[in-house]
């Protein structure tokens, strides 16, 4: 079936204008829940999966159009994977610098081997009949032991992917997309929707 129009569920502006610029060039009209004037749904599952399905199956259901959702997050060797899907959460009032210092103090006594870390994002196309597909995009790094750069968002300053010296805020938008979790997750739905 050729896919000519599908809603974004999410109310994020930012995520709404990447996947609207990532998904015209294939012909697909993209309308998010934020234009639709539709709930945001709660993300109330236990992995990036269950949450980013939570979603699109859900919008899918309500509009009876084919849906689009995301759920990401930072994954940490020494807290034993945490914030992982509460990741937005961890940080006080979704204040990240914030949320950054407190990463940093709960890892204070970490050795280098155990600031592992790892982003992860799943993007799931959720169908009006409850079919679905999914495309994960993962990319191990390092936590650093201060802050550095100004690009980016969340927990950039503080990641290191491996085989890199600087954090993902201090690499410009292009080299981020082309490593970043998200970048390979999106990829993997490019290539679906050119095979459809
Ligand atoms: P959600 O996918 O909108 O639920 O957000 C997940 C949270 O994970 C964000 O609010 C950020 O804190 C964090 N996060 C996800 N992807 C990135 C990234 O690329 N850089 C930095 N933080 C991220």
């Amino acid at each position: 079936m050729k896919l000519t129009k599908i809603i974004f569920a999410s109310h994020n502006a930012g995520k709404i204008k990447e996947i609207k610029e990532l998904l015209e060039p294939y012909g697909i009209q993209v309308m998010s829940a934020l234009d639709m004037d539709l709930p945001d749904v709660e993300e109330t599952g236990t992995t990036f999966a269950e949450n980013s399905l939570l979603k699109s199956q859900t919008i899918a259901a309500q509009t009876k159009m084919p849906c689009l959702a995301d759920d990401s997050g930072l994954c940490v060797d020494a807290l034993n994977g945490a914030p992982g899907v509460y990741s937005a959460r961890y940080a006080p009032n979704r204040d990240f610098a914030k949320g950054m210092d407190k990463l940093l103090s709960e890892m204070e006594k970490s050795p280098d081997k155990s600031r592992k870390a790892y982003f992860s994002c799943v993007i799931s196309l959720a169908w009006p009949d409850g079919k679905y597909e999914i495309f994960e995009g993962r990319v191990d790094g390092m936590i650093a032991r201060e802050k550095k750069g100004n690009f980016g968002f969340g927990y950039d300053p503080l990641f290191i992917p491996d085989g890199f010296e600087q954090s993902f805020a201090e690499m410009n938008k292009d080299e981020k997309n082309k490593i970043s979790h998200r970048g390979r997750a999106v990829k993997k739905l490019q290539e679906f929707l050119k095979n459809l």
